[in-house]
């Protein structure tokens, strides 16, 4: 899939035509190579497998790396681990024979860009680690090649690019911005999200110099509808904390707001409901048992750590992560009242939120956890998630059928999957206590405890 320069010079034009402001940085560093048609995607996780089909299907040549056999070897099968994606689109990306899955960073030698997706996580105090990154930077060496593009699509704090990307690269013999080419863009997908597919999702992207941000922009103007340059890495990086940062203070102060209308028996969904009649200046958010996930618990304490350094302190991060985290007990502590006589719950969903299989910093295990230690007995019934451990202990998914509803004292709704059926718990459990709105609307013979809604414990 080789272009033409004539097609190259008709992709700057869509890009100029598309982002005339900020596009026109490209006017200075033209695209004067010929398009990039190999690939290859480091990390195959969530992030990165969606990515590299999404190549693969836009006609590259996708060469994937996981250092987990057993992702690799589940691929190499035809089988997904992903819920977004189905098994046969696995199959249909191996028997198109430019797809390759494997733990062998010598794939990278033949591609013309990079592309590095692996976790960006916490470390137990707190602070960013990077381990990963530094791990797949060892890795890469000796394998890059002059004239490659290394892109890091890892969500981490600004600076990260320059600062440890780009210094780990040049150890290993090049300068960046002449025989190896690095840029950021961060990564937007929002996993069992079916209203975006990954084409349409606009990509921020720059370089640390003006010919990187002039092949990211080739790169993935090849693949996406609409590419976004931004002026430097730091800024595209300080666009996904902007992002989630903004979801995270958000989510903290709806939730802040549900203590008051759980007081006052205001309904605070139907507040929400209301307030986002405003045609301007008003976004709703929601409230839930916690936050989870990667990403929304992350990013936020990536920032705050970026501003320690400079010594600028961000009291409201702190502050909205002291409010989120009370989630998961206020939670649990509105179930424990409920329960009378043989203190026994069946919990519906245990993911951070729907439609996925991602249990990592899920508010549910937390739920789990306290009702567990405080005697209660606790089963749960999760469709993507068949078994999970807390503190060593297994917990299997179990029937959501009449006769384990009739076993216990009531349903806790944490996490509202497409396919939960509402009418059905409240057919045949004597209480449902609701964290995710799933149940408004619905009536049955099961009384029902919406958290946020008006009628309380
Ligand atoms: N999951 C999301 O919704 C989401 C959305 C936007 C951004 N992000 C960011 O994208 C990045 C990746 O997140 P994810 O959710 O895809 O993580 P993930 O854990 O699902 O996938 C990462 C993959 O990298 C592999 N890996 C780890 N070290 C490796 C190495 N040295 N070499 C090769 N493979 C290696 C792991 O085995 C795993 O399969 C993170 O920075 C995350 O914050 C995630």
């Amino acid at each position: 899939m080789l272009h033409t320069s004539k097609q190259d010079h008709s992709l700057l034009h869509r890009l100029i035509h598309v982002y005339p402001g900020k596009g026109g940085l490209l006017l200075n560093a033209p695209v004067e190579q010929p398009g990039l048609s190999k690939l290859s995607v480091i990390g195959l996780g969530y992030v990165g497998l969606p990515l590299a089909l999404h190549f693969l299907e836009k006609g590259f040549e996708v060469r994937g790396i996981d250092s987990d056999s057993s992702k690799v070897e589940a691929l190499a099968k035809g089988v997904s681990y992903l819920p977004d994606v189905p098994d046969n689109q696995i199959d249909a990306a191996i028997r198109s024979e430019r797809f390759l899955a494997t733990s062998d960073y010598s794939a990278v030698e033949n591609s013309d860009a990079v592309v590095i997706c692996v976790p960006t996580p916490l470390n137990s105090d707190h602070t960013p680690d990077l381990r990963y990154l530094h791990t797949v930077c060892r890795q890469l060496g000796g394998h890059l090649q002059t004239g490659q593009l290394v892109v890091l699509e890892s969500s981490s704090y600004p600076g990260t690019t320059k600062e440890v990307l780009l210094p780990m690269l040049e150890q290993q013999g090049f300068r960046v911005g002449e025989d190896l080419f690095l840029a950021y863009s961060p990564e937007r997908i929002d996993p069992g999200n079916k209203a975006y597919t990954v084409e349409q999702i606009p990509k921020v992207v720059s370089g640390v110099t003006a010919a990187c941000r002039a092949r990211i922009v080739q790169l993935y103007g090849q693949a996406f509808e609409h590419v976004v340059p931004v002026s430097s890495t730091e800024t595209a990086e300080m666009v996904k904390m902007l992002e989630n940062t903004y979801r995270f203070v958000n989510i903290s102060l709806i939730h802040e707001l549900l203590l008051v209308c759980d007081s006052i028996h205001v309904d605070l969904w139907e507040v929400i409901r209301a307030a986002s009649t405003k045609p301007y200046g008003f976004s709703p958010f929601f409230p839930g048992p916690g936050i989870g996930g990667h990403c929304i618990p992350v990013d936020p304490l990536y920032l705050q750590w970026k501003a320690k350094q400079l010594q600028i302190e961000l009291s409201l991060i702190a502050e909205s992560e002291r409010i989120n985290n009370r989630m998961p007990e206020y939670v649990a502590g509105e179930i424990l009242r409920l329960l009378t006589g043989a203190r026994s719950v069946l919990v519906y969903g245990v993911t951070y939120k729907r439609d996925i299989n991602d249990v990592r910093e899920s508010p549910a295990l937390r739920i789990l956890e306290v009702l567990s230690s405080s005697g209660v007995n606790v089963r749960y019934h999760d469709p993507y998630v068949p078994e999970i451990e807390l503190h060593g202990q297994r917990f299997r998914s179990v029937d959501l059928s009449e006769d384990q509803l009739s076993q216990v004292e009531g349903v806790v709704i944490l996490t509202d999957h497409t396919v939960l059926p509402v009418q059905f718990l409240l057919d045949h459990a004597s209480w449902v206590y609701d964290a995710r709105n799933a149940t408004e609307g619905y009536s049955g013979e099961a009384r029902i405890f919406r958290l946020g809604g008006r009628v309380c414990p």
